[in-house]
């Protein structure tokens, strides 16, 4: 068998497993107009909002917040943020779960994607990487099945594990947000995918399940307005191994992202 034959079959057993088991829908769907959206623009004008205030019932962390985003706007670039994020020591969950290093970014600088996840597990933390336990592998041979493997820079809304991988806080995603942010315009992806509720939740300020935030286009803005990406929630790799008839989903997420992503640009 070659190579190609076996990357086929491959490809053909990911898709069957997640349940996706005809190449045809009951009634044709016409892709470019159903993704006919204008492309991204930077929003210059946009007014700043506010910074974002704790949640109610959250503990204040205007102090590291503020800290956090001096650091962060300080940096030129990723590896300056990296080493600005290394340094930080105004997040709690530093001192609380982590036994390892930030967990800062995986994959290419300058890719034309972003993938947002919520928040670094063990295999992460003794690595020092995101997504690189079992959730990681399967979010690579989704990311892979899609034609995305090596467009992506791949990220979390926290650099440090939680305690019991139990989801971040929103006060500890407050934190980390304007790292969160700062790589996001120094990365300059033409757009997010925000992988399970705690991600597409807080980077979209949300209050809505990932049942049903996911496969739906939202705008992500930075919180000085001047930047702004779609940004697509879908479901956590986590969650389909856990879920496996789930896939089927997050597939049709991933081919509502490349709709968009490989879309020749179009006149307005
Ligand atoms: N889950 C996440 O959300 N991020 C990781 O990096 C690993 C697992």
């Amino acid at each position: 068998m070659h190579a190609s034959d076996r990357a086929a079959e491959s490809l053909l057993a990911f898709w069957a497993d997640g349940g996706v088991d005809a190449m045809l829908l009951d009634q044709p769907l016409d892709r470019i107009e159903a993704g006919k959206v204008a492309p991204p623009q930077p929003t210059a004008r946009i007014p700043a909002p506010a910074q974002r205030a704790a949640p109610a019932g959250q503990p204040d962390v205007s102090g590291p917040v503020a800290e956090a985003a001096a650091r962060a706007a300080e940096a030129q670039d990723l590896d300056a943020l990296a080493a600005a994020i290394a340094a930080f020591e105004g997040c709690p969950l530093r001192y609380e779960g982590a036994a390892s290093k930030a967990v800062c970014w995986r994959g290419e600088a300058g890719a034309p994607l972003m993938v947002v996840g919520e928040g670094p597990g063990a295999e992460e933390d003794a690595q020092g990487l995101p997504f690189v336990g079992r959730a990681g592998k399967l979010l690579d041979r989704m990311l892979g099945s899609a034609g995305l493997e090596g467009r992506a820079l791949i990220t979390n809304t926290v650099f440090w594990r939680p305690p019991g991988n139990r989801t971040p806080a929103p006060h500890e995603q407050l934190i980390c947000a304007p790292f969160v942010e700062r790589a996001i315009i120094l990365a300059k992806p033409r757009m997010l995918l925000l992988v399970g509720g705690a991600s597409a939740k807080f980077m979209l300020k949300k209050d809505e399940g990932i049942l049903s935030l996911r496969g739906r286009w939202f705008e992500w803005r930075s919180t000085d307005g001047t930047v702004e990406l779609p940004a697509l929630p879908t479901l956590h790799p986590a969650f389909l191994l856990r879920q496996p008839a789930a896939k089927k989903r997050a597939w049709s997420d991933l081919l509502t992202l490349i709709e968009r992503l490989d879309r020749p640009d179009r006149p307005a």
